[in-house]
């Protein structure tokens, strides 16, 4: 299987928080001494990255003054320009101060919100001026860790209005961003609002510009919460909501776990990579967004694996999206496909001009429908499953 170095052409993104990580979780502090941003932005250009996104407090640490921060910003701009790498994405650190203990949007307290919003306001447009063209939005301790503490509906009440008020400054100001959720079921709250696509999705649609803001789903958000990341990113793709995506691996319903894309669930992500690559209807790319990584490396790294996890990211990601072209591109594949039927989900159940009236004429569709015989028809998924597994393997 010879798949070739990732280049700029193929997208790929990181957190400056990734690769950043220091290792400190609940249990122990940090493993590793810091990154410097521009050591980050060196590394990603070499490994091939297309761009780096960053929380604004990755950048300038959080209560910097204002000449500690121009000057950090001039550096990373600097290395940005050096290295070509781009901006595409940035969004804001609404979790980490303990002031944001209860929430942003969300607080209960009014004047917690009005510097939430600040703050937000203050990196977008730095967002802008580095020429992002999404900002994200993780509400990660938007939340409880009991009902008796918060009135949900008037919670997203304050939600809502926090996200309307930012989408209209970013029109106000001409910076053209898409806004996109990122939905986690819980942790660091014991339950966070807006927990999965579904959730973050029907939310969208009440807001007062619905068409600027979609979704960052992140693999193993979904996961966590027991969901199919497949289907959920299927949907959002046929809502017109996957602004942006955030790849990493996870085993299942447990802590957050941010591994690599693909060190987790390896068949999801197989599907996944297909889905973005080769879902469109009637083929072709799905997804022409940033393959945006936001995993951590292990806190057993030292320094320089962080840098080859960053590495193991993309070269699994064009793995699988080889492994994923020639699964579709075999022809005992496609005739499996052919067997079980799955081209006719394209076809709608009326034809072209029938009505509900042309359906109830329609003595075959009913009364002299062989339901019988289509209940004894096999599909032969098992089969198209064992040729994907073969595909995935490279046995294939
Ligand atoms: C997590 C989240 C975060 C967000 C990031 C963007 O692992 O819980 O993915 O990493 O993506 O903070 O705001
Ligand atoms: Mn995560
Ligand atoms: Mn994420």
């Amino acid at each position: 299987m010879a798949v070739g170095a990732p280049t700029p052409q193929d997208k790929f993104t990181f957190g400056l928080w990734t690769v950043g990580w220091p290792g400190n979780d609940p249990f122990g502090p940090v493993t590793r001494g810091p990154v410097d941003v521009v050591e980050s932005v060196e590394r990603l250009a070499e490994l091939g990255a297309y761009g780096v996104t960053f929380h604004d407090d990755d950048l300038v640490p959080f209560g910097s003054d204002d000449a500690t921060r121009d000057g950090i910003i001039a550096r990373f701009k600097d290395a940005l320009e050096r290295t070509g790498l781009k901006v595409p994405m940035a969004t804001t650190n609404m979790f980490s101060h303990p002031v944001f203990k209860d929430g942003a949007f969300t607080a209960s307290d009014p004047a917690l919100r009005r510097y939430s919003l600040r703050k937000i306001m203050r990196n977008m447009d730095l967002a802008a001026e580095l020429g992002a063209e999404t900002y994200v939005m993780w509400g990660g301790r938007e939340g409880a860790e009991t009902d008796a503490a918060k009135d949900v509906q008037v919670a997203l009440q304050r939600y809502k209005e926090g996200i309307d008020l930012l989408v209209q400054y970013s029109e106000d100001q001409g910076y053209g961003l898409r806004f996109a959720l990122e939905p986690k079921p819980n942790e660091p709250r014991g339950d966070i609002f807006l927990p999965t696509i579904g959730h973050a999705i029907a939310f969208i649609s009440t807001l007062e510009r619905p068409d600027l803001v979609g979704i960052n789903p992140e693999v193993g958000h979904e996961q966590m919460a027991g969901m199919n990341m497949v289907h959920g990113v299927a949907q959002a793709l046929w809502q017109g909501k996957l602004f942006h995506i955030d790849l990493n691996g996870q085993h299942g319903p447990k802590y957050d776990q941010d591994f690599v894309f693909g060190h987790g669930d390896v068949k999801s992500a197989f599907f996944l990579v297909d889905l973005l690559e080769n879902g469109a209807p009637g083929g072709g790319e799905a997804y022409t967004g940033p393959r945006h990584f936001d995993y951590k490396p292990y806190r057993t790294d030292d320094p320089a694996d962080v840098w080859e996890s960053a590495a193991a990211n993309m070269r699994t990601y064009l793995l699988l999206k080889e492994r994923a072209a020639a699964f579709r591109a075999d022809p005992e594949v496609q005739e499996a496909q052919r067997a079980s039927g799955a081209a006719d989900l394209a076809r709608p159940a009326l034809a072209d001009g029938e009505t509900w009236k042309d359906l109830l004429a329609d003595r075959s569709a009913f009364e002299e429908y062989d339901v019988e015989a289509a209940a004894r028809l096999g599909k032969h998924y098992t089969r198209l499953d064992q040729l994907a597994i073969e595909h995935l393997l490279g046995a294939r």
